[in-house]
């Protein structure tokens, strides 16, 4: 087992959230000391979502851990759109909340476009309203999506060249693959995004020298396919037997990859650490008002 964890092709996030933990955590406590309003961060969880759960404690931990203050509203599942969108308007209006969050996915019978539209963008610390899916999409972004900076980030501080080599992301939502696709574009590579309908997804496999899995679905890819000497980012966050597990089974292509992110230990602590930097962002620009 210490084989594997020791094994250098794993590339992990974890130091790198430390040293942003840590300059964070030094901006608080200026801020508290100077007598300022301290950066507060709501987050809105709809029903019992697994994952989310484990997000939000991750999350919820880091906050605490900088001085950040955070209010977590947990909703019942079968709760009425209109109201949700009632209480983002409330907390928009509300000068001492810096950012808003609202943890995905949410219940099927719910128009998540909708109730995240209803975020003033400038408040929206994960990137995902349209303002801000547009102004990234066009290379200009004020708020990125945490997930596509980590994938950034990650490649970045292991200094992996990802100009004119290919790169497979499988799964497209617009909370991980389609923001990642524009992060990538805008960095001049060359992309490839599947879906659940890909026809002969092998043949992409295959080809892929960097491998970025955001299905949410553990061991369900034909790893056997994937190239020699590639890199995998795991993006996948799955519970299976209690214990959490990514979307790859790493222990049956450590040997053939060149890199490959673990769950957890990879993305996910990057993904706070931008998560940080995002309210700090915002916190900073706080005198900005949107007139939609
Ligand atoms: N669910 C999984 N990751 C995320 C994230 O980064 N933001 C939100 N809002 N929900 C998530």
């Amino acid at each position: 087992m210490s084989n594997i964890i020791n094994n250098k092709k794993f590339i992990y996030g974890i130091n790198y959230l430390k040293n942003t933990r840590n300059k964070i955590k030094k901006k608080i406590l200026n801020i508290k000391k100077n007598n300022k309003i301290i950066p507060l961060i709501v987050i809105i969880n709809v029903g019992n979502n697994k994952s989310s759960l484990i997000y939000i404690k991750n999350k919820c931990k880091n906050f605490k851990y900088v001085g950040i203050k955070y209010k977590i509203y947990n909703l019942k599942k079968n709760i009425n759109e209109n109201k949700i969108i009632k209480l983002i308007k409330k907390f928009n209006y509300n000068k001492n909340i810096t950012c808003i969050l609202v943890q995905l996915p949410l219940p099927k019978n719910l128009n998540t476009n909708k109730i995240i539209n209803n975020i003033n963008p400038y408040k929206d610390v994960d990137g995902l309203h349209y303002y801000n899916i547009g102004k990234l999409s066009q290379g200009n972004p004020y708020i990125s999506p945490c997930t596509s900076k980590a994938v950034i980030k990650l490649l970045n501080i292991y200094k992996i060249n990802i100009i004119g080599i290919n790169i497979l992301i499988i799964g497209c939502s617009n909370l991980i693959g389609k923001p990642i696709n524009m992060s990538l574009i805008n960095k001049g590579c060359t992309v490839t995004i599947t879906n659940s309908k890909t026809k002969n997804i092998k043949k992409y496999i295959k080809n892929a020298d960097i491998l970025i899995s955001a299905i949410g679905k553990y061991d369900i890819i034909p790893i056997n396919l994937i190239k020699k000497n590639s890199i995998i980012i795991d993006i996948g966050i799955n519970i299976k037997n209690n214990k959490i597990k990514g979307d790859i089974n790493y222990k049956l292509i450590l040997q053939k990859v060149k890199y490959i992110t673990p769950v957890p230990g990879g993305i996910g602590p990057i993904t706070i650490a931008i998560l940080l930097k995002n309210i700090m962002k915002i916190y900073k620009n706080k005198t900005i008002t949107f007139n939609q």
